[in-house]
C-alpha cells in the first residue's frame, strides 16, 4: 500500500479546501485500486472536508494538534476536538513547526502520545538540516525518532506513519533523489526497530518537493511507501497526477502478483 498526504499548509482557505478536496476525491471516483490518501486542511477547514471526504476512499488529516488532552490553552486544538470532526491523521513534528514555532522533541513525544492514545494516525515529520553530511543526519535523524519515540510502544492496533522529510527539500525546489531517500529510510527503520519492535513495521514516507514529475520515481521504488505533497498539493491537476502515479504503480504490483 502507498500512502499520499496532502499538506496544504496555511496555503488554501475554507473555500479552496472544499475545492480540493472535492476534485480530488472527483478524479478517483471508480478506481479499483487506491493508495491511502489523507488530505490536511486548515483546522477551520477540517469539518467541510470532512462533509465532502466521509464515505469516500480518502481521510482527514491535521496538520498539528496540542499536546494536551484538555484545559486552558487559548488558541490550541485538542485530538477530541479533531476526532469529532473525524479526523484521523494527525501531521505532528513538521519542520516548519520545529523551526517557527520552536516545537521541541519533548513537546512532539507528548504530541504523538496524545495522538497514539486517541487511537489517531500520528505522521511524524523528521529530516536532516543539510544535505551532504552522513554522519550529521545520521545524528539528527536519531535525535528526532528517540525523542518523539523513546519510552513508547505502539498500541496493538495502533499505526504510525514516518515522514522522511529533509529541510534542505522542504519547499525548495530540490528534492532529494530517490537513492538518498532510501538510504535515510534503511537507517530510520534500524533506528525504529531499535527503540521498540512495535515501530519496526511503520510506514516511512518522503516528503520535500514532490512532484508531478518526480513523484513516480519515488513511488516505484518498495522502500518508498509514500510521499508527503504540500506545495504541489495545492495545485489540483498536479495533486490528481502524483495520485495516479501511484494508482499506476500498486497496479503493476498487482500484476505482478504482489501485494499492494
Ligand atoms: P513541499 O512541502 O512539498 O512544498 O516541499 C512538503 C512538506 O512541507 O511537507
Amino acid at each position: 500500500m502507498k500512502t499520499i498526504v496532502a499538506n496544504w499548509k496555511m496555503n488554501v482557505g475554507l473555500r479552496g479546501a472544499v475545492a480540493l478536496a472535492r476534485g480530488t476525491l472527483l478524479s478517483v471516483r471508480g478506481k479499483k485500486v487506491l493508495p491511502e490518501i489523507v488530505l490536511c486542511p486548515p483546522f477551520v477547514a477540517l469539518s467541510d472536508v470532512h462533509k465532502v471526504v466521509a464515505r469516500s476512499r480518502a481521510v482527514l488529516g491535521a496538520q498539528d494538534v496540542c499536546f494536551k488532552e484538555e484545559g486552558s490553552y487559548t488558541g490550541e486544538i485538542s485530538v477530541r476536538m479533531l476526532s469529532e470532526v473525524g479526523v484521523t491523521h494527525v501531521i505532528v513534528g513538521h519542520s516548519e513547526r520545529r523551526s517557527h514555532m520552536q516545537e521541541d522533541d519533548a513537546t512532539i513525544a507528548k504530541k504523538i502520545k496524545t495522538v497514539l492514545e486517541a487511537s489517531m494516525t500520528p505522521i511524524l515529520c523528521v529530516g536532516e538540516k543539510e544535505p551532504d553530511d552522513v554522519e550529521q543526519a545520521h545524528t539528527e535523524l536519531q535525535a528526532q525518532l528517540r525523542g518523539a519515540l523513546e519510552g513508547l510502544v505502539l498500541p496493538g492496533r495502533g499505526r504510525l506513519l514516518v515522514a522522511y522529510e529533509p529541510v534542505w527539500a522542504i519547499g525548495t525546489g530540490v528534492s532529494a533523489t530517490p537513492a538518498h531517500v532510501i538510504d535515510r529510510h534503511r537507517f530510520i527503520r534500524e533506528v525504529l526497530a531499535d527503540i521498540d519492535r512495535s515501530f519496526a513495521n511503520c510506514p516511512v514516507l518522503y516528503g520535500g518537493s514532490v512532484t508531478k514529475e518526480n513523484a513516480y520515481a519515488f513511488l516505484r521504488e518498495d522502500q518508498i511507501d509514500g510521499v508527503l505533497v504540500g506545495g504541489a498539493s495545492v495545485k489540483l491537476g498536479e495533486f490528481i497526477e502524483i495520485i495516479q502515479a501511484a494508482v499506476d504503480i500498486m497496479e503493476g504490483s498487482l500484476e505482478a502478483g504482489k501485494n499492494v
